[in-house]
């Protein structure tokens, strides 16, 4: 990576913008998940120690270029304010004003990016209205670099540009566990579709070793094998590309994994879990979690792995007992990485609220909060945000 880091940038007496990701998962308005808040306090400190004056960017949700209130920046102020144990002056209007009387040590915070159309088109016009109101780029928001957006992209080619302290730890930490992985290496895949993770599929198939299969995309492949998998999700229109992916992945040695059997109810909310070999699904039943022998037989592959890559739950984990299959995985995963045997590295924010609550997360070798971005990374595809940070034309 050939990029320039904050300390390799003058900033004192200069306002920062710094690209952050404070896109948090919240339930009625209470922010469950600080991660993403916390990951930016060695930046932001270093910034404010230095002299400079922090003034972060951000989108949250997807208003589809138009202000929604309840995406509002402005919301997040008093819990910035908690985690940074600042001021954060939150400025919508009138920038060059209001910029003028911020204090050091306050930190300054703009509204949503994507309430402008704009953002999303990487529009040139919008990032140098952005850059009007700073002297340097800072991205510090690797979970978003895989978006080609204006305060990703065309603002990072408009300033003296470089990473932040956590963007830097996240590259480091991937690049280290991939680019020369202890074998075999594993890949445990699992979530609903099929079709929003069909590159990674593909691409995982030429680098694995193993590739275990779980969530609803299970009920995809076993279904393109003939099977019956009753009232499961799955992905009708996905049938064929399953098969030539089962297809494919023989011819490159790597081993795909399916259930071997399935927890099976009437719907998610109604009747009694059953437990069904995999080929024996009953017509009128849905598939909600993998059985007892799946999980073994997952447990059995972790113990002679030596490098394990997951994203997406093995169930409908949000629902007891259907989180039974991801939970008890989670922790064979964490107790072979914390006995040093393992190195287990989980992204995407449903995997880690998955993996939090049996309290394994923490015994990964490394966690990461991007979703997108580190799929797109996991497929091997250059990220805009890194492009434009290492681009000098
Ligand atoms: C994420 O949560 O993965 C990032 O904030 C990116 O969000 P997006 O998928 O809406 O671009």
């Amino acid at each position: 990576m050939n990029y320039k880091t904050i300390k390799d940038i003058d900033i004192f007496n200069k306002n920062i913008l710094i690209r952050v990701d404070i896109n948090v998962p919240k339930v009625d308005e209470r922010i469950t998940d600080y991660t993403r808040i916390t990951a930016l306090l060695p930046t932001i400190n270093y910034v404010i120690e230095n002299g400079g004056k922090p003034i972060l960017i951000s989108h949250c949700g997807r208003p589809k270029g138009t202000y929604v209130a309840s995406l509002s920046l402005l919301l997040l102020v008093s819990a910035l304010e908690q985690v940074f144990e600042r001021k954060v002056v939150f400025i919508d209007s009138d920038y060059h004003k209001r910029l003028a009387t911020v204090n050091i040590g306050e930190i300054v915070l703009l509204e949503n990016l994507r309430f402008d159309p704009r953002e999303e088109k990487n529009d040139i016009y919008f990032a140098k209205e952005l850059a009007n109101l700073g002297d340097v780029y800072v991205n510090e928001a690797f979970s978003c670099s895989h978006r080609s957006h204006s305060s990703i992209d065309a603002l990072a080619r408009l300033l003296p540009k470089c990473a932040g302290f956590s963007f830097v730890t996240e590259i480091n930490a991937l690049n280290r566990i991939f680019n020369k992985p202890k074998l075999p290496l594993t890949a445990l895949i699992g979530g609903s579709k099929i079709s929003t993770k069909l590159e990674l599929l593909n691409s995982l198939i030429l680098k694995v070793d193993h590739l275990i299969i779980g969530g609803g995309m299970a009920n995809t492949f076993l279904a393109a094998q003939g099977l019956e998998i009753g009232t499961s999700i799955s992905e009708p229109s996905m049938l064929k590309i399953a098969k030539s992916i089962l297809d494919k992945s023989a011819r490159a040695g790597c081993k795909i994994h399916l259930p071997v059997d399935v927890i099976v109810a009437d719907n998610i909310k109604v009747g009694k879990s059953e437990t069904f070999r995999f080929d024996k699904c009953p017509k009128t039943k849905m598939i909600l979690d993998a059985g007892p022998d799946t999980i073994k037989n997952i447990k059995s592959i972790v113990y002679l792995t030596k490098t394990l890559i997951w994203n997406g739950p093995l169930g409908a984990f949000e629902t007891k007992p259907y989180d039974k299959a991801t939970n008890s995985v989670a922790l064979a995963v964490a107790e072979r990485t914390n006995s040093g045997k393992l190195i287990s590295v989980a992204g995407g924010g449903d995997t880690v609220s998955a993996l939090s609550t049996t309290g394994s997360a923490e015994n990964f070798s490394y966690l990461s909060t991007a979703g997108g971005a580190f799929l797109s990374w996991l497929e091997g595809k250059p990220l805009p945000g890194i492009t434009a940070l290492e681009d000098y034309h």
